[in-house]
């Protein structure tokens, strides 16, 4: 497995590859749902990376990125398990030598759910994708469904920009008790682990999505919203510091 920390490199690896490239972009903090994408990725491409990328410019809470679990030894550990070809673990300054003066923003979609409650979160998202895409340059790319509207809009972005990547969607995966695989779950108190797969089971069962707010709320939650889009009930809610997201079809 390669270990690739500078953009040239990456380039020159790319360049290297003549068969299909599967990417599974992620910030590290690698659980089962990672390891689902990169499964299916191994299965439909002859090369594949991984990027391991805790990207500065999404994170509209500095607390927030200063909390971000970061263990990458322990995720190089799984990396090599799956059998992976190649890592890119750049630094920030070689993804942002432009000092983030050039990005991507969105008008519509990225301006409801999380876009409304995390100024300039999606921005940094569309900007990073866009630049790991033109990086490692993909046949396919694969998201989790758990973050349905970065992956809609990833979606849309590859199609406004005429991108040659395929967008794979692959469905949420979960803990036996229904909570959504997440890095951040892992930040969460032995109580709160408890109390979080409420989230998911509220957001199926309620009747309505005020009826589910409520009931978040009811249960300790500090709901950041519940509302219908695209077919699908969203929701966002604190458990302490820990903001938690779902999504479930209607
Ligand atoms: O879903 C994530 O882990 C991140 O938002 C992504 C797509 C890797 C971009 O930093």
């Amino acid at each position: 497995m390669k270990i690739v920390e500078s953009v040239a490199s990456m380039q020159s690896l790319r360049h290297s590859w003549s068969k299909r490239v599967g990417f599974v972009p992620t910030m590290g903090a690698l659980h089962e749902g990672h390891a689902t994408l990169i499964k299916r990725a191994r299965t439909e491409c002859e090369h594949v990376c991984v990027s391991l990328f805790v990207n500065p410019t999404q994170f509209n809470d500095p607390q927030d990125l200063d909390r971000y679990p970061k263990p990458k030894e322990q995720d190089l550990v799984l990396l090599r398990t799956l059998d992976v070809d190649a890592v890119f673990a750049p630094p920030a300054s070689e993804i942002y030598s432009d000092n983030y003066r050039f990005s991507v923003h969105e008008s519509l979609s990225a301006k409801i759910l999380c876009g409304a409650k995390r100024p300039g979160h999606f921005a940094g998202v569309l900007t990073v994708v866009l630049k790991l895409l033109n990086l490692v340059r993909p046949h396919k790319a694969y998201f989790g469904e758990k973050d349905f509207q970065q992956l809609r809009l990833i979606q849309e972005m590859v199609q406004a920009f005429f991108l040659p990547s395929e967008i794979v969607a692959c469905p949420t995966v979960r803990e036996a008790d229904g909570l959504a695989m997440s890095s951040r779950n892992l930040l969460l108190s032995a109580t709160e682990r408890e109390l979080a797969p409420a989230l998911y089971h509220i957001l199926v069962m309620a009747d309505s999505a005020s009826t589910a707010r409520q009931q978040l709320h009811a249960r300790g939650f500090k709901v950041d919203y519940v509302e219908e889009h695209w077919g699908r009930r969203f929701g966002a809610a604190f458990l302490g510091p820990v903001r938690l997201i779902d999504n479930v079809e209607l």
